[in-house]
């Protein structure tokens, strides 16, 4: 049997299995509202295995941001990765319905500010609402790149990109921009957070909470 892309006509919750959860973790509508368009084309019995094998797979973390004129926001990706070298272009995937997406693609650049290994509080701030909802950069320390998107003053390091809008490719929910590097460098400095270490302590504090995994 073939799992399915399971979707929350409600809240756009999305879940891979055979049937869809009894009832959605997020907004707590019944199973019926689930819908599926997308047959995967993994075996059901191999879903939780492929599912932990790409938990495997390395990445960073970062604070992509964007600028349109007067608007800015940012948001937290793991979706970074370096394509090229010479010329130096990394790739970003961004959700479409994201309120960073929609700047990148009106602007056509972003800066990727590289998180720290202790920066969890800026995963909470900028990885879980909506720039749409409130100010993400309120009190925080920022600097402006020259391409005038925000970086965070306590990062790692920056890099700031310019879309190469011949190379944007769509990928269902996300799009996938690759971009020319423009601009960047160290600010802080020190180690960088990876993806696993921001799962192990989140695990860790939801375990100290009673909450599941
Ligand atoms: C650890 C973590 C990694 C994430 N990685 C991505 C990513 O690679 N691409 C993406 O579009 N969203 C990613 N997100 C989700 C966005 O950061 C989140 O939806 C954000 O609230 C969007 O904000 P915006 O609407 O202000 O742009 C990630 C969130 C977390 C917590």
């Amino acid at each position: 049997m073939i799992a399915q892309v399971w979707k929350c006509s409600v809240c756009g919750h999305e879940t891979i299995g055979l049937f869809p959860p009894e009832t959605c973790p997020e907004c707590g509508e019944p199973r019926s509202v689930y819908t599926s368009d997308d047959a995967l084309k993994i075996p059901t019995d191999e879903v939780d295995g492929v599912i932990d094998a790409c938990c495997k797979v390395t990445y960073g973390l970062y604070m992509i941001s964007s600028a349109d004129g007067e608007r800015i926001n940012g948001q937290i990706g793991n979706t970074l990765f370096q394509v090229t070298s010479v010329p130096p272009r990394v790739a970003i995937a961004i959700n479409r319905q994201n309120y960073t997406h929609e700047l990148i693609e009106k602007s056509g650049v972003f800066a990727a500010s590289i998180l720290g290994r202790d920066d969890h509080k800026f995963v909470r701030r900028f990885g879980y609402r909506s720039g749409r909802d409130f100010d993400k950069f309120k009190g925080v320390e920022t600097r402006t790149a020259r391409n005038g998107c925000p970086v965070l003053a306590g990062a790692v390091g920056y890099l700031e990109g310019e879309v190469v809008p011949e190379m944007t490719v769509s990928a269902g929910t996300h799009t996938i921009f690759i971009a020319d590097l423009t601009g960047g460098g160290i600010l802080a400095g020190g180690d960088p957070m990876t993806y696993a270490h921001y799962h192990e302590v989140r695990s860790g504090e939801k375990k100290k909470a009673g909450l599941k995994d």
